[in-house]
């Protein structure tokens, strides 16, 4: 029976192929075109498995992941101190998009590159559960043949060189880096060392606050029902905001960072993430709840968010706690409308001005409670200058 292995071009995925080519293992590739790099890599990966001897197939999934980053935002689902989960929504997409497939061409068993100990391998598991129970999922790295063959990464380096596999450029015996249209995170063992410095990271997209231009850009994103709907004019396609976004805070070198976060596992690591349209497009949509809102709403949605951020994070995004959660962020946001305009600069994100257009606080604060505190408003000043003056006494 056919084994079908999610092949993201990284190191460890590619010894997977290797390792189950090697065994004579009918094996067929699914690379998934999330945004990781540019279409023309993600043809050159495929090509390069054919010419080994592989089965692939290349799926575009770029609307799924950006759909998801959707989601990210509307929910606010942040792990732990504010990672984005860029990585637990890939592996969200993936197995829910991807293992379907898998079982309607015939594979019986999945596999994938992720090593013992990490998120993702727990993440693998816990949605291959769920949506391809029957399909069991060998995890090499927890294979002693397998890492017999393996033991390290330049082995595993050696290997994918000599079958000439097309590597991930942010892959290498040293580092694996894990990206997609949401962000993107690096992680290595030197990076995991709380005293090396973050900057000693070369980001993908973004840039050091230090190296972005000297004048700040003005963004404005719009909100309809509780979603983006468009930044700077980029139209309301998912994959189009988010791509606009990520341009615009890359630039300027937005949410370019490192997190200490805990793992589900238990252990706790740091990496460096780049995520600077959802870091971007998150700042406007506070700032639009804030002014949305009433303040149990308001302390209702973080309590629902921190819910979800752990529930994307820990690959529970399909239990019945995150659904009834999202159910009720979906009534506290679902009207929630209106623009934002923020400036961007060396990293820094501030709010300019912004128009509300929904939300449940509209009746009684921007609708004629609001006219009414202004008007109370202009009432006392005119009083204030009639005293001042003595002009009042006169007229009245
Ligand atoms: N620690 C992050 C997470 O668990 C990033 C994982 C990155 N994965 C990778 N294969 N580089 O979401």
């Amino acid at each position: 029976a056919r084994v079908g292995i999610f092949q993201s071009g990284g190191l460890s995925a590619l010894a997977v192929g290797v390792w189950l080519h090697e065994l004579s293992t009918p094996t067929r590739h699914y690379i998934a075109d999330i945004g990781q790099a540019a279409p023309a890599e993600v043809a050159a990966l495929a090509s390069s498995l054919r010419q080994f001897g592989a089965e692939a197939v290349v799926m575009d999934l770029r609307s799924s992941i950006a759909a998801v980053a959707s989601d990210l935002l509307r929910y606010r689902a942040c792990h732990d101190g504010g990672y984005w989960n860029t990585t637990g929504a890939a592996r969200f997409v993936l197995v829910s998009e991807v293992a379907p497939v898998m079982r309607a061409d015939g594979c019986r068993t999945l596999a994938h590159g992720c090593v013992g100990g990490g998120n993702d391998q727990r993440r693998f598991a816990r949605y291959g559960a769920q949506v391809a129970p029957e399909l069991p999922i060998i995890e090499p790295w927890t294979n002693a043949r397998a890492l017999e063959r393996f033991p390290d990464r330049e082995t595993m380096l050696a290997a994918v060189v000599e079958h000439g596999l097309h590597l991930d450029p942010g892959s290498s015996a040293e580092r694996s880096t894990d990206a997609n249209l949401a962000g993107i995170s690096h992680e290595s063992a030197e990076l995991e060392d709380l005293e090396t410095p973050v900057t000693r990271l070369d980001p993908r997209w973004s840039k050091w606050p230090g190296q972005t231009p000297d004048e700040p850009e003005i963004v404005t994103v719009t909100f309809r029902d509780g979603r983006v709907a468009d930044v700077n004019g980029s139209g309301p396609e998912p994959v189009e905001w988010m791509t606009r976004a990520n341009e615009i805070g890359a630039r300027h070198g937005v949410w370019l960072r490192d997190v200490v976060e805990r793992r589900i596992i238990g252990t706790v690591c740091r990496g460096i993430y780049e995520a600077p349209g959802l870091e971007l497009l998150g700042r406007a949509w506070t700032r639009l709840l804030q002014a949305s809102l009433d303040a149990a709403s308001r302390e209702l949605y973080d309590r629902m968010a921190t819910v979800l951020g752990a529930a994307m994070y820990e690959a529970r995004w399909l239990e019945p706690a995150a659904q009834a959660a999202r159910e009720a962020i979906d009534r506290l946001v679902g009207e929630v409308g209106g623009s934002v305009t923020l400036s961007v600069h060396r990293g820094v994100v501030q709010g300019e001005r912004m128009k509300v257009a929904g939300g449940v606080v509209r009746q009684t604060r921007f609708g004629s409670g609001g006219n009414r505190w202004s008007q109370a408003a202009a009432v006392q000043t005119a009083v204030q200058t009639a005293v001042q003056t003595g002009k009042g006494q006169r007229d009245a």
